[in-house]
């Protein structure tokens, strides 16, 4: 069975897989639009982490794995107690470079606008702040973006403008607070 992920799964799969391949989903737009009060903000000041956005004729670039046995047991546990929060569960095609088709059936996890953490679209600028600004028990919500914009550039080699603007602006924005 293969994972496909598109957010923190990209640079720190918590989980022992067997195969690993970057590619990207069709139809698909990562976005900064959903709220964290458990990783990367706390209750009442949330950050902001990757969700998936539906768009026709976009490409979303991840990293996908394979996983088994037991470990996919426990994965897909922990990963379908998330869709009872709101999350749901997506079957993608996932295609390499050349446009050939690398996977025929991954799941994806997308967190859907009705959960209780959606928070959705805002100006950049004030998405920057926001990230910024917060951290939760997982650490500052900069790091997150940073490393996320740092395997998108330097692992995988793809071009994300959404991710691209907001760690130019949060740059910025922590140059000007100093
Ligand atoms: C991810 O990091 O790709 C991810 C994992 C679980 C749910 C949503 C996104």
């Amino acid at each position: 069975m293969w994972i496909f992920g598109y957010g923190s799964l990209i640079w720190r799969p918590d989980f022992d897989f067997v195969e690993r391949t970057h590619g990207y989903v069709r139809g698909w737009q990562r976005v900064f639009w959903q709220g964290s009060t458990d990783h990367r903000g706390v209750p009442g000041a949330p950050g902001r982490v990757v969700t998936l956005l539906q768009e026709p004729g976009v490409r979303c670039w991840g990293t996908a794995y394979r996983i088994e046995g037991e470990v996919r047991d426990r994965v897909l546990d922990e990963l379908d107690h998330r869709e009872k929060g709101g999350y749901e569960r997506h079957e993608v095609d996932v295609w390499g470079n050349d446009d050939r088709r690398l996977i025929e059936s991954a799941l994806v996890y997308v967190a859907t606008r009705d959960n209780p953490h959606f928070l959705g679209p805002e100006e950049p600028e004030a998405i920057a702040r926001q990230i910024l600004r917060s951290r939760g028990p997982s650490g500052p919500n900069i790091d997150y973006l940073m490393e996320l914009e740092r395997s998108l550039r330097e692992d995988l080699k793809v071009d994300d403008q959404h991710v691209f603007e907001l760690a130019r602006l949060v740059r910025i924005l922590s140059e000007e607070a100093k």
